[in-house]
Parts: C-alpha cells; sequence; structure tokens
C-alpha cells in the first residue's frame, strides 16, 4: 500500500454509488489495505453459495461465509448476499431424495425454504441486497427462455418465482436482484428482459437486475452498453454492475499458454474501464453500485478458469497491489465530474 497515494475510490464516488468487490476468505488477508481504502461494499466470491453453507441435507456449515459477513461489517461495509439457486456450487444430495432417485417437486421446495430460513436468520439483519437467482437464461440464442438446470426439471419453471417469493418472506428488507453475465448481448438482453417482466406480471419481488459485465477487450461498445441500461432501467429495477471484470484477452486468446500484456491492450484496457465507470455514474440515477469481481490481479477467478496458471490481468491493481494508471484516471474523472 505504501505506493497507493491516490485518493479513495469509494470517496470519489461517494455521491453517486458504493464501490465494491468480491470476496473470498484469501484476499482479505492479502488485500486488506486496499479493501479498507477503496471499497465499501462486499459480495460473497463463493462462500454463501449453497454448497458450501448447506454440504449435506439439513447440515449448515456458516464459518467460511462468516469470515466474509464479519469482515464487511468490521468494517463499516455493506453486504450483497449472492447466489443460493445457481446452477453451480450446488451439492449432488439437493437433487436427490433419500433413495438416491430424483427429489420430488414438494422435497426441492420444501429444501429451498429451509435454505433460504436458515440463511436468512444469521445474516438478514445484514445483506441490504440480494442476487437470489443467477444465471438461469439458456445462452443458446435458439435455444428456450430457461437453462436446463436441475432446479428446472425437478420442480418446473416456476422454482425462480417460488425461490423471490421465499426469499422476500425470509427477507423482507433486502432487495432481491436476478444477476446475469453477456447481459449486454442483444438476443440475451431480450431473454433476461423476457424473464424479468414475466416476474413483475406475475407479481413475483424483484428489486433489481446485477449486470455482471465481465467483459474482454475485443467485444465491448460502450453505446450498447449504455442501450443495456436504459433498458433494464425501463422495467422500473435498480442496477447493480455487480461483476465488472475488463480481460485484455478474447475467448481464444484466454486458452492460450501465454499472451503478453501489451501496452495497447492496458491502453484498450483503460479506455473500457473509464467509460463503464462514467457510464455508471451518467445513470446513477438508477445505478446504486459498482462491484469489481476482485481487487488485484494475483488473485482473479479468470487465472485459474480456463487454463490454470495462465495470466489474465483483469482488475485495477496490479499483482503488487499498486493502483494501475486507468484507476487513478477513475477517479480523477469522478472528482472533476467527468
Ligand atoms: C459467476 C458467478 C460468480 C462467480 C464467478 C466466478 O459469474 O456469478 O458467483 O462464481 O462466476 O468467480
Amino acid at each position: 500500500m505504501k505506493y497507493d497515494t491516490m485518493p479513495s475510490l469509494c470517496e470519489a464516488h461517494a455521491k453517486y454509488f458504493k464501490v465494491g468487490t468480491c470476496l473470498n476468505s484469501r484476499d482479505f488477508v492479502a488485500h486488506d489495505s486496499i479493501l479498507k481504502k477503496h471499497f465499501n461494499c462486499i459480495t460473497d466470491e463463493g462462500m454463501m453459495k449453497w454448497e458450501p453453507t448447506e454440504p449435506e441435507d439439513g447440515v449448515f456449515t456458516w464459518e467460511e461465509a462468516d469470515k466474509i459477513a464479519g469482515y464487511a461489517k468490521a468494517n463499516g461495509m455493506a453486504l450483497r448476499a449472492h447466489a443460493p439457486l445457481w446452477h453451480i456450487q450446488t451439492a449432488e444430495w439437493t437433487h436427490l431424495d433419500a433413495d438416491g432417485k430424483p427429489a420430488s417437486r414438494e422435497l426441492l421446495i420444501e429444501r429451498i425454504e429451509r435454505h433460504t430460513k436458515a440463511f436468512c436468520e444469521r445474516y438478514a439483519d445484514q445483506f441490504f441486497c440480494w442476487d437470489v437467482v443467477n444465471e438461469v437464461i439458456d445462452d443458446d440464442p435458439d435455444g428456450g427462455l430457461l437453462r436446463k438446470t436441475k432446479w428446472l426439471e425437478g420442480i418446473g419453471d416456476d422454482y425462480i418465482d417460488i425461490a423471490y417469493t421465499l426469499a422476500r418472506k425470509y427477507a423482507p428488507n433486502a432487495q432481491l436482484f436476478y444477476n446475469d453475465y453477456n447481459e449486454y448481448d442483444p438476443i440475451k438482453r431480450d431473454k433476461i428482459v423476457r424473464l424479468l417482466r414475466g416476474m413483475q406480471e406475475r407479481g413475483i419481488p424483484l428489486d433489481g437486475f446485477g449486470m455482471q459485465s465481465h467483459i474482454n477487450v475485443h467485444e465491448f461498445d460502450i453505446g450498447e452498453y449504455k442501450r443495456t441500461i436504459e433498458t433494464y432501467a425501463a422495467l422500473g429495477l435498480r442496477i447493480h454492475i455487480t461483476e465488472l471484470d475488463v480481460s485484455p484477452y478474447s475467448a481464444r486468446e484466454r486458452m492460450l499458454p501465454a499472451y503478453p500484456y501489451t501496452d495497447e491492450l492496458i491502453e484498450r484496457q483503460a479506455t473500457i474501464y473509464r467509460q463503464v465507470f462514467a457510464a455508471a455514474r451518467e445513470y446513477s440515477d438508477v445505478i446504486d453500485d459498482v462491484t469489481t469481481w476482485g481487487i488485484a490481479d494475483d488473485i482473479n477467478w479468470l487465472d485459474g478458469w480456463l487454463r490454470p496458471g495462465r495470466a489474465h490481468y483483469p482488475l485495477l491493481f496490479y499483482y503488487d497491489h499498486t493502483p494501475k494508471f486507468f484507476t487513478r484516471q477513475i477517479v480523477e474523472d469522478a472528482i472533476c465530474g467527468k
């Protein structure tokens, strides 16, 4: 932190929105001083999901989730709860009955209720917002609306409505969000709008949409991104940018063993980061939070994803924890009201 003389990212944005980051139990040891200086909102990266909090039927384990919530509380940071209903990080048992057969609709709904209740009894007085359901849209442009998940198979189309209704019952004061990626792709965006509008028409409690914003520099158009903000805002929803990172590499380049982080790529990354923050400030009447998916490049989800060990540099701080030059520019833009 001795190299970080810039003003605080979240203080510079205080009049616009919260500035958040995701956290796992490694980050707050490694990144403690950056966190405390620059971020005022925390999303759990994975420890509040279903599998780590209920690894066995009715057995709840909160140790890791408690660390995240405890860190946020101790440092006066807001907490976003994240993604109990997801097609990943849900243990095998969740979808099976005692005989190892697919669980019935009734049993699955009972389990969602028991899990929601237990989670809320522990954290609902702390989190202000909750991504109840994550990534349920079918990515195939020619496919149907919903991803074929085990929840869909076992309960039917209304499992999402059920999850939100139970979330409202047990966390009546939290804002309930739906969260998804490639949310600015026009075809996927239309599907997300169909899902959200349908929920609204059926009277399902929904307060906001989380634009994940996992961006790569080769496929980003700020005009489309702004249209996207307007599209979701037109549904009357609050908006959070929930998982922002900007990879310098295309999907193909990410598979290669190594790829240079050239000045040209850094410049493109800088432009996009500044554009996204500027757009968020421009639409701050509907945007309440901008969360980056990680803090410094030494811990980021992309490095362990497609090709373990391969570096991706998608965040606002370098490996050695110094701020990137554009992080300082983002703050200057905010202070100058650009
Ligand atoms: C998705 C999920 C997040 C997280 C990332 C990878 O975007 O929404 O919770 O698991 O993948 O870090």
